[in-house]
């Protein structure tokens, strides 16, 4: 999953090497970043040119908070390879209007010309970047409200257990639009998720089903994540 992932952000970037990206946090894409490090120092595979936007941050963390994702993405990637610190962006979750804030990083994301591939992972309810069930379709960078379950699968990274209730997260309609999505997804734990994307009706209750009616997503699954996909017949 995490080979094939990296593969495509690499044939991306080789294609068009000022691509515009949109990438997840999460324990899911570790090693696809992991791997993008290595493409950078084994075969000089370069992120200089391209530009990258992430998904979601959690409202009221400032940037060098351990649990922030602008410290994941730091840790994780940027600081791995040749990306442009001019050219890479993080929705400031301590932004003293954060209304604005969101509004600024939908323009910034527009004026870069769209997303050409989008990376997400799935949440075990079916949310994508942090659009939990109910997100509108419609819906562009806003602050949202966390589900309940999100904040407990997340509590272990924040001191006291507990994860902030709100955050901001790119909208459905600003996912639908990039040019090419990839939705990565691994382990038992999301194999419902992915069985209700696949089979289940396409409804904000399951935001990762909006993805079928895409015309250029590509799911990536491990074994487990894909226990419940059936095999296309002979
Ligand atoms: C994180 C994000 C989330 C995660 C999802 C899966 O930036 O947008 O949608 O992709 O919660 O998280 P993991 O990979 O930790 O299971």
């Amino acid at each position: 999953m995490s080979a094939a992932a990296a593969a495509t952000v690499a044939r991306t970037l080789r294609r068009k090497p000022d691509a515009v990206f949109l990438l997840p946090t999460g324990t899911t894409p570790l090693v696809m970043y992991r791997q993008l490090a290595e493409l950078h120092a084994t075969e000089r595979l370069s992120f200089a040119d391209a530009t990258f936007f992430n998904l979601d941050e959690y409202l009221g963390l400032p940037p060098d908070h351990p649990a922030s994702y602008h410290v994941y993405m730091r840790d994780h990637f940027y600081s791995l390879v040749d990306a442009n610190p001019d050219r890479v962006q993080v929705p400031a979750g301590d932004a003293r209007n954060p209304q604005a804030e969101c509004e600024r990083y939908e323009a910034a994301i527009r004026d870069a010309g769209g997303v050409d591939l989008c990376v997400l992972g799935i949440g075990r309810n079916g949310h994508i970047g942090f659009n939990e069930p109910g997100a509108s379709f419609d819906s562009r960078t806003r602050v949202v409200r966390l589900a309940e379950t999100t904040r407990l699968v997340n509590a272990a990274d924040f001191e006291g257990d507990r994860a902030p209730e709100r955050a901001i997260t790119v909208g459905m309609k600003t996912i639908f639009e990039s040019r090419e999505i990839l939705l990565l997804a691994s382990g038992a734990n999301k194999a419902d998720a992915v069985a209700e994307t696949l089979y289940g009706t396409i409804s904000p209750g399951v935001p990762a089903s909006m993805l079928s009616r895409h015309r250029n997503t590509t799911l990536l699954l491990d074994f487990e994540a894909a226990e419940l996909v059936e095999e296309a017949p002979e």
